[in-house]
């Protein structure tokens, strides 16, 4: 875990191509403007031209025929999926956590391979329920967390109601790096108060921002003269206010995940943009340590590794190809490298990578600690697989969490039962699903954690495999998987073979409907252990 590691203080320089790197992901609830303000960073890092690029991104994601559609287009959500773009001195990686409450696995495997998560509210809601839960996860891997609180060219909340909210509901420190100035459309812009700078809105030009405002301090005359004297007076006030109340910036807290600095803005207006992009630089961690069996690995290593946090399978139905996301984790990556793919002990030649410069989808010709990697393969790389330059190393805290919903599944076509098995372990190795083959019958049973899985799964069975598919009510409703000695294991299996199962990678797993079965299993069964998670191989 990440609070266990060093922190970026007490280790070496990075070299510089590593230590521009800022690898993050957005965390928000739906509709708070992760879209727009992806698309905003895009349009700053020179990525895109013009705003609107992305848009059909956000909106695809709202239902599931338009998410279907998308999945169809898989060119667009595959791009998405890593967005590479520079802004000044940094190079960025902005990873895509998928939109939906129902994918919180996939989401949190995405963010095991970013370095901090930028959060964005919407000024007039505050903190929603999965912005809560996304933060947790955050939490989990003490991530550290940069605001961005969005909407503010319309009506929203007082500032220090949204900081308390945040500061309670979180449980996090919270400290303005900006300071709003007016609401709804008395908006006129922020000050800045890391930079004693005035920032100003500019309402004609979407995509444009004004020029900033030097200011010497809130006694400055200039301030008289931009800003309207009601909102002058109350700026003062607030901000006389906040310095004394609010904990000031520690880039240190920041780093470590107890502190979050808040930025107000609107992505829509490309305000307050530009200031969160120069704070992900300035306070954003480097790309850190990764943990790792037996040791753990540091970016500045000259030996490359990294490891598989993402595969999508079918981005082209006529070939089973699939892509492998990968963290680099160390190193200066070449195209044409040969790695070690440590699970198998198989050397792999990476001669087809894919970067995701958002600006020019090329081969990456190199690729440093940090980066975002894809590789095309036919199947050999699965979700938390190591890649190495030979050392026997395993990354962790890859998890894969117990599904929550089971379902049985059977081919339309009982004679294409052997192609349904083949569909449903690509999904199950690109963790779409978790599938279990039941020791006793015959067919499968499928689990995921959020019952539009089931849809998604169904439709792409059948788009991609031409396999119509029948979901049925399965008799149980938990799995677990069973840890312990082998012998112990396969006694437990044989005394209980109508509650085990095998999920793809032949883990055995305790199959039931009640918490009461787990408990006494638990209760009498010491010799073996029964969890809800597992670690990906
Ligand atoms: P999401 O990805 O987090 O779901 O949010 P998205 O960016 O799609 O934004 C959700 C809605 O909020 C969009 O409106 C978007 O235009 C709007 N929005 C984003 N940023 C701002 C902002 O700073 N101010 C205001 N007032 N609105 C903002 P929509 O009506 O759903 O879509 P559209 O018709 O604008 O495309």
């Amino acid at each position: 875990m990440r609070h266990m590691l060093d922190t970026a203080q007490n280790r070496p320089a990075l070299p510089p191509e590593i230590a521009r790197r800022r690898t993050f992901a957005i965390i928000s609830h739906p509709d708070a403007g992760k879209t727009t303000l992806t698309e905003k960073f895009l349009l700053f890092g020179g990525a895109i031209q013009m705003a609107g690029q992305v848009r059909a991104k956000g909106e695809a994601r709202r239902t599931r025929s338009d998410f279907m559609q998308m999945e169809k287009d898989r060119g667009i959500s595959v791009s998405a999926s890593a967005m590479s773009f520079d802004y000044k001195t940094f190079r960025f990686n902005l990873v895509d956590t998928p939109g939906h409450s129902d994918f919180s696995e996939d989401t949190y495997r995405t963010l095991t391979a970013v370095d901090a998560a930028v959060m964005v509210i919407d000024g007039a809601k505050g903190v929603e329920s999965q912005t809560r839960k996304l933060f947790e996860v955050c939490r989990l891997r003490d991530l550290p967390i940069l605001t961005f609180c969005n909407k503010m060219d319309r009506e929203s909340r007082d500032t220090f109601d949204i900081i308390d909210e945040i500061q309670e509901n979180l449980a996090i420190d919270v400290t303005p790096a900006s300071w709003p100035i007016g609401t709804g459309s008395d908006f006129i812009g922020c000050y800045d108060l890391l930079r004693d700078r005035l920032e100003l809105i500019d309402r004609k030009d979407r995509n444009k921002v004004a020029d900033s405002i030097e200011i010497n301090g809130m006694d400055d005359p200039l301030l008289e003269r931009h800003v309207p004297a009601q909102l002058l007076e109350k700026l003062r006030e607030e901000v006389e206010m906040a310095r004394e109340l609010l904990p000031t910036l520690d880039p240190q807290a920041v780093l470590e995940g107890h502190m979050t600095p808040i930025w107000f803005g609107s992505a829509i207006n490309s305000f307050g943009v530009k200031e969160l992009m120069d704070g992900i630089g300035t306070y954003g961690p480097e790309p850190q340590i990764q943990s790792a069996e037996p040791r753990q690995i540091a970016p500045e290593e000259t030996k490359v590794s990294g490891f598989v946090f993402k595969v999508q399978a079918n981005m082209d139905p006529k070939h089973r190809d699939r892509v492998a996301f990968v963290r680099l984790a160390s190193g200066h990556f070449t195209r044409g490298m040969k790695l070690t793919h440590v699970r198998t002990k198989k050397p792999m030649t990476v001669s087809a990578p894919v970067l995701f410069l958002a600006s020019d989808r090329e081969l990456a010709d190199e690729g440093w600690a940090g980066d975002i990697i894809g590789i095309p393969n036919h199947g050999q790389l699965r979700i938390g697989d190591t890649l190495t330059e030979g050392e026997v190393l395993k990354v962790t805290g890859i998890p894969s969490f117990a599904p929550e919903l089971l379902q049985g599944v059977r081919a339309g076509d009982p004679l294409k039962a052997k192609h349904l098995e083949k569909a449903l372990m690509q999904f199950a190795e690109e963790g779409a699903a978790k599938v279990f083959k039941p020791m006793i019958g015959s067919g499968f049973i499928v689990g995921v954690v959020g019952a539009l899985q089931f849809e998604v799964l169904g439709s792409r069975i059948e788009l991609e495999y031409g396999l119509p598919v029948r979901f049925e009510p399965s008799q149980f409703t938990s799995a677990r998987w069973i840890k312990g000695d082998k012998q112990a294991i396969e006694k437990f299996a044989n005394i209980n073979k109508q509650h085990i199962a095998y999920d793809n990678d032949g883990d055995p797993v305790y199959l039931t409907r009640l918490q009461w079965d787990i408990d006494r299993v638990e209760r009498d069964h010491p010799e073996i252990t029964l969890t809800a998670t597992k670690e990906m191989m």
